[in-house]
């Protein structure tokens, strides 16, 4: 695996690759399951994979969740050289943000106004910003999401439609753990006790009972609720358990 420190290296390095087909994994690090499922996904799909690790501040609310976010760089690398990956970019904010953030790419219908968009103002705008310029520098054939952030998917495949991208959408299962919790950087900051007992939200997710139910339910054991709605089919959910906040969708049996 070649480890490359700035995009202009990269553009050189892509001018000489010819046909073949070329998978990518975006992230912001602190790998997990979940994002070796994608990895390992790429790498058999594809001739190249590249991955690229960058927080990007443009998506965050808070500046305590940004100043805060794990970095674990060297085993993030080990895991994604024993995985396959080809190529590891690490882009700085100056090559991402040359305009320090003045154009941006918004959505303006109210699919990115609800459930994360509500709740978190700005979000999307950073996260479509970003992927486009990350599919802009990587030029791939394939890219890869997880469904856990089923939104964020969903929103990325109307950018791609909408900007005529070259670029075949990839979607992903969510990958839990043996409690049924879907894997997340934020499941770290979780204690022991926390950790058994977020468990209790994709079970309740699931479950037949209905949104407000599981609403209540959930408050009932301690959690703060952010959102359970249905919406298309699947039930999407946020709460919050001491100080972290969690996602999870299902598609529900109907
Ligand atoms: O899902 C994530 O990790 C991020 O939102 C992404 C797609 C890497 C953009 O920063």
């Amino acid at each position: 695996m070649q480890v490359i420190n700035s995009i202009k290296e990269w553009q050189q390095i892509k001018k000489t690759l010819n046909n073949i087909t070329i998978g990518f994994v975006p992230t912001m690090g602190n790998l997990h399951h979940g994002h070796s499922s994608l990895m390992e996904r790429s790498v058999s799909d594809n001739n190249l994979t590249i991955l690229t690790i960058y927080i990007n501040p443009t998506q965050f609310n808070h500046k305590e969740d940004l100043a805060n976010y794990p970095k674990t760089l060297e085993k993030d690398q080990i895991l994604a050289k024993n995985l396959g990956v080809d190529y590891l970019i690490l882009p700085s904010y100056e090559e991402i943000y040359p305009d320090n953030y003045n154009f941006r790419v918004t959505e303006n219908s109210e699919y990115s106004l609800m459930l994360e968009g509500a709740s978190r103002t700005g979000h999307f705008t950073g996260v479509l910003t970003i992927v486009l310029k990350l599919l802009l520098i990587t030029s791939p054939t394939r890219v890869y999401f997880g469904e856990k952030d089923y939104q964020q998917l969903h929103l990325v495949r109307e950018m791609a439609k909408a900007f005529l991208l070259d670029t075949e959408i990839i979607s992903c299962p969510t990958i839990r753990n043996e409690d049924g919790l879907p894997l997340s950087s934020r499941n770290n900051r979780l204690s022991e006790i926390e950790l058994k007992k977020a468990a209790l939200f994709p079970e309740l997710l699931s479950s037949n009972l209905v949104s407000s139910a599981v609403k209540t339910e959930l408050e009932s054991v301690g959690f703060m609720v952010y959102y359970i709605e249905e919406y298309e089919g699947r039930r999407f959910g946020a709460v919050k358990l001491g100080n972290v906040r969690l996602i999870d969708n299902i598609r529900m049996n109907i």
